[in-house]
């Protein structure tokens, strides 16, 4: 609109007089505006920047998928860990700090500049030069309220880097553009978008990056840390509530950044075990014709090159699909997990999401992809 209006006015000198003019009549009035109104114009943008600072958090909670729920913006300062609790304890440490120094220097400003403010004809004010006490004082406060910080913080980040004593289980958190592996060394598991773990364990995820660099986070349980190439960085956490938490990847990657979430699901060890045994379970034969045929499709296809199917196929780079329907969705958090949603991935997987790497197949008839998705959630 404001290129084709810019297409339509003459060039050279015409073009120069309506620049002026333009500037004259609307940028010029609404700065005259402010230097004749800066109170207004003060309270306006404050007004403007609380609500846009309020507006963004609260649309983009509003905009989520119904099926995944990531908690609330301020899910960290809600702690299900140790950890968390400890990081969100500093958080609040440092707030409260920062609030009681911010509020003591506006009062303090606020009321010099309305007592001490001259008028016309004042004389003029009695010259100080220096004062010692008061200048080691404004260089005391700060010391000791910075050491403190500094001393919480390194005992925070000593403290969430050492693992606690009692049982611990390895887990391999890998980063793809754009979903999360994990891989158990202790078990034959290989999964992908949902990591189960046993409560009361003592975790430590070995979060690597199989291409750029992801940031891995399960916001109310751990601290963030960046999933980087041929590089091994471990989290530890332990964990005591069973629950479901959500996580995702926190550095921009790529176009499929937003869609790159998990699940994380902390369970009852007994519980925990039984998910290992049904994972390590070789995949599901297929058990009706409808099946049979998604199999032989499924075989038959590129689908082979890129994921694996423990006994079908080997390929690495996509998912492992051998449990594919014990998840609790598809395309890392993109499109829910059930035949139809399969079938519609399979055939145009960028309407869930942007810049997926897998290709889509708009030329597998409706017969097939539906075979195809019926062989895929017989995976369980
Ligand atoms: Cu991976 Cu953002």
């Amino acid at each position: 609109m404001r290129l084709s209006l810019w297409n339509r006015i003459p060039t050279g000198a015409t073009r120069c007089t309506m620049m002026a003019r333009m500037s004259r009549s609307g940028y010029a009035s609404l700065w005259r505006a402010v230097i004749r109104k800066p109170r207004v114009t003060l309270f306006v943008s404050g007004i403007l920047s609380a609500v846009g600072c309020a507006a963004v958090p609260a649309a983009a909670f509003a905009a989520n998928n119904p099926y995944w729920n990531p908690g609330p913006p301020w899910a960290p300062l809600v702690p299900k860990s140790g950890e968390m609790l400890e990081i969100s304890d500093l958080f609040w440490i440092v707030l409260v700090l920062s609030a009681i120094i911010f509020l003591f220097v506006a009062v303090f400003m606020i009321h010099n500049i309305t007592r001490y403010t001259g008028k016309d004809g004042d004389p003029d004010p009695p010259q100080v030069f220096g004062n010692q006490r008061v200048e080691l004082l404004w260089t005391l406060i700060p010391v000791v309220v910075l050491l403190g910080a500094f001393i919480a913080t390194v005992k925070a980040i000593h403290d969430i880097n050492t693992p606690e004593k009692g049982p611990s289980l390895d887990i391999r958190a890998i980063g793809h553009q754009w979903w999360w592996e994990f891989q158990y060394p202790k078990y034959a598991i290989d999964t992908a978008g949902e990591v189960h773990v046993p409560a009361g364990y003592n975790i430590h995820f070995h979060v690597e990056s199989n291409d750029v660099i992801h940031s891995f986070w399960t916001p109310q349980l751990q601290r963030q840390i960046d999933a980087n190439p041929a590089e091994d960085n471990a989290v530890f956490v332990k964990l005591d509530q069973p629950g479901i938490y959500s996580g995702m990847c926190y550095e921009y990657c790529g176009a499929g950044h937003s869609w790159m979430k998990y699940r994380l699901v902390v369970q009852p060890y007994n519980q925990f075990i039984k998910w290992v045994h049904q994972q390590e379970q070789p995949a599901a034969k297929p058990a009706t014709s409808l099946q049979a045929r998604g199999k032989s499709i499924f075989t038959s296809s590129t689908c082979i090159n890129c994921h694996a199917i423990t006994g079908v196929s080997g390929g690495a780079v996509g998912p492992n699909l051998t449990h594919l329907a014990s998840r609790w969705a598809i395309g890392a958090g993109a499109a829910p997990m059930n035949a139809a949603a399969i079938a519609q991935w399979v055939q145009n997987p960028y309407q869930f999401k942007q810049g997926v790497l897998m290709p889509a197949y708009p030329l597998f008839s409706k017969q097939d992809l539906n075979a195809l998705a019926a062989y895929l959630m017989s995976l369980k």
